[in-house]
């Protein structure tokens, strides 16, 4: 297995220079929205609501002159998540991906300056076409979206905003909606951006993966780690994230190391997916500890911590001359963790998988003058996840 340093040629835990790569055809602006397909889009809808405490905003269906999907459109702090499921089994493609991949990540979107031109620079030099640039418009204005695929059986859809004032885009319906009202009872999760989203691949595909973004989306490397870091012992992987021209959109890129005993956490997610997809996706705010405090008061579930991961780390922290916004006592009752240098720090937390599945999650995370992405807090965070494939019984090949 090649050494992720000789794919890139510099020293695994540095940041690239910006300079490395050429400007893209057209800016990006940052993730507009994610889709998830799912089973039942009325059912989830309810527990993103309920428990992620998002705002359903949108919808189209069977009212709405959609006869074969039924969406729902929630809105959680900066960003937008559609729920999709088919309405009956004439309908192919999504019914087929269900049954392959089960409720999972299929559109990564990102807002842009130019839908076409982006598009046209991606397929050029070879990403595939899933739709072709196309206007949309209703009374509220228009936008401009094309789509192409990325990895497995996701997709990236660029959304080109022309003068749209609608809630999200047109062709979606705000009557119809069904809120929870629970939601609205329960505390305020206060949900931020999308800091990054992270894609797991099968072994050996973290160079093609990576090549895409930087070939096909004008990205760049922006850091990586191997798997001589990225290890508890028992497993390991290689990671490599890119990010586009101006860094708005970040995407950590997983592949499984094989030089270890147990199956890794992403071969394990390869294997339950049925293919490469989207692990997690991380949304950032100012203030983690109301966020989780909300989420799990509405009943969330959260990856359990080590307990002896907070054993002297009060003195690692003074060590560094760092206050964080909360107490160690705080993070060790919540599950957070943190990780840090002499200039700054993330808190973090890891959801339970979304659904039966041991596949997708959420991360919750704050920024304090730090732009890495929990390098330090890896190994007693991969030791948590193989304590629940080990309860899953996935740890070691039978
Ligand atoms: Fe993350």
């Amino acid at each position: 297995m090649q050494n992720i340093n000789s794919l890139v040629g510099l020293d695994q835990g540095q940041k690239y220079s910006k300079m490395k790569s050429c400007a893209p055809p057209a800016a990006y602006h940052g993730f507009h929205h994610i889709e998830m397909r799912v089973c039942n889009s009325y059912q989830a809808a309810m527990y993103f609501s309920t428990f992620m405490g998002m705002d359903v905003i949108a919808y189209k269906g069977l009212e709405t002159g959609s006869k074969d999907y039924s969406s729902y459109v929630l809105r959680g702090g900066d960003f937008f998540l559609i729920l999709t499921s088919p309405l009956n089994s004439n309908e192919k493609k999504v019914n087929a991906y269900l049954k392959k991949h089960g409720d999972s990540i299929y559109d990564v979107a990102f807002l842009v300056d130019d839908a076409k031109a982006i598009y046209q620079h991606a397929v050029e030099n070879g990403a595939k076409t899933v739709s072709r640039p196309e206007v949309m418009k209703d009374s509220e204005g228009e936008v401009v979206i094309a789509t192409v695929s990325a990895f497995g059986s996701v997709v990236h859809t660029f959304v080109e905003n022309k003068n749209y004032n609608g809630v999200f885009l047109p062709g979606y319906s705000t009557e119809h909606i069904l809120e929870s009202r629970l939601h609205t009872v329960l505390p305020d999760t206060s949900l931020g951006h999308i800091d990054h989203i992270v894609a797991n691949q099968g072994p050996g595909l973290l160079k093609t993966t990576t090549d895409f973004y930087i070939q096909c989306l004008g990205f760049h490397p922006y850091w990586s780690i191997d798997d001589d870091l990225l290890q508890t012992g028992n497993t390991g992987l290689r990671s490599m994230v890119v990010a586009d021209y101006d860094e708005t959109i970040k995407i950590p890129v997983n592949e499984p190391s094989e030089n270890f005993k147990g199956v890794s956490q992403t071969q394990e997610f390869v294997d339950f997916h049925g293919l490469g997809g989207v692990q997690h996706v991380a949304i950032c705010n100012n203030n983690l500890e109301v966020t989780v405090r909300a989420f799990r008061d509405r009943g969330g579930h959260v990856l359990p911590v080590p307990e002896n991961y907070y054993d002297d780390l009060d003195i690692a922290l003074e060590k560094c001359q760092l206050k964080l916004t909360v107490s160690v006592e705080t993070m060790k009752e919540l599950d957070m963790v943190v990780d840090f240098d002499e200039n700054g720090y993330i808190l973090q937390i890891f959801t339970r998988p979304l659904q039966s599945r041991p596949t997708s999650f959420f991360e919750l995370m704050q920024r304090n003058n730090h732009d890495g992405f929990g390098a330090g807090n890896f190994k007693s965070l991969f030791s948590a996840i193989e304590k629940q494939q080990e309860a899953r019984g996935t740890l070691f090949r039978k």
